[in-house]
């Protein structure tokens, strides 16, 4: 017996492709009249086609909008405020002002933070002055 030819194969795989289509088609849809969709008793949540959206409160930890004050307080937050929280920042493990100068010049080489040779130094000696070392 021959292999069925290329055309052979491909006319069967269309076929079948329709007929698969067709049979997901003919299934009913369950339409939502938008009349449906109803404010529930209480006006948190919406109700509509079996689903309900309910608003909830929340209370996000509170965050210093700048940082404590301090020598050069505000090149600190002017440099590092645009990407982090003064708690991400001031929640670090306690470093040594070497490793501060690290921590800012990696923000500075990896993270494009616009700090510029001479703000490196009067930022280390606020962020090392907070944490006493
Ligand atoms: C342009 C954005 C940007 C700025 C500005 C920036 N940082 Fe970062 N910082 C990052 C990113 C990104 C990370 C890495 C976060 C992670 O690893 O999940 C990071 C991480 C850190 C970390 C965690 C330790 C580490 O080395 O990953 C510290 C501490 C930190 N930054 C301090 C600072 C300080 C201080 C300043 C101000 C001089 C600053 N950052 C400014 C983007 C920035």
């Amino acid at each position: 017996m021959r292999a069925p030819s290329f055309g052979v194969i491909a006319l069967v795989l269309i076929g079948a492709t329709l007929a698969v289509l067709v049979a997901v088609s003919g299934r009913e849809r369950a339409a939502v009249p938008v009349a449906a969709v109803s404010a529930a008793p209480d006006a948190t949540s919406v109700a509509g086609g079996g689903i309900t959206l309910t608003s909830t409160a929340m209370e996000l930890p509170d965050d210093a909008a700048v940082f404590p004050e301090g020598p050069n307080v505000d090149l600190v937050n002017q440099r590092c405020l645009a990407c982090h929280s003064t708690t991400m920042v001031l929640s670090q493990p306690k470093m040594t002002a070497q490793q501060w100068q690290a921590a800012v010049e990696k923000m500075r080489d990896a993270y494009h933070a616009p700090v510029a040779e001479g703000e490196v130094a009067p930022i280390v000696a606020y962020l090392a002055g907070r944490q006493g070392s």
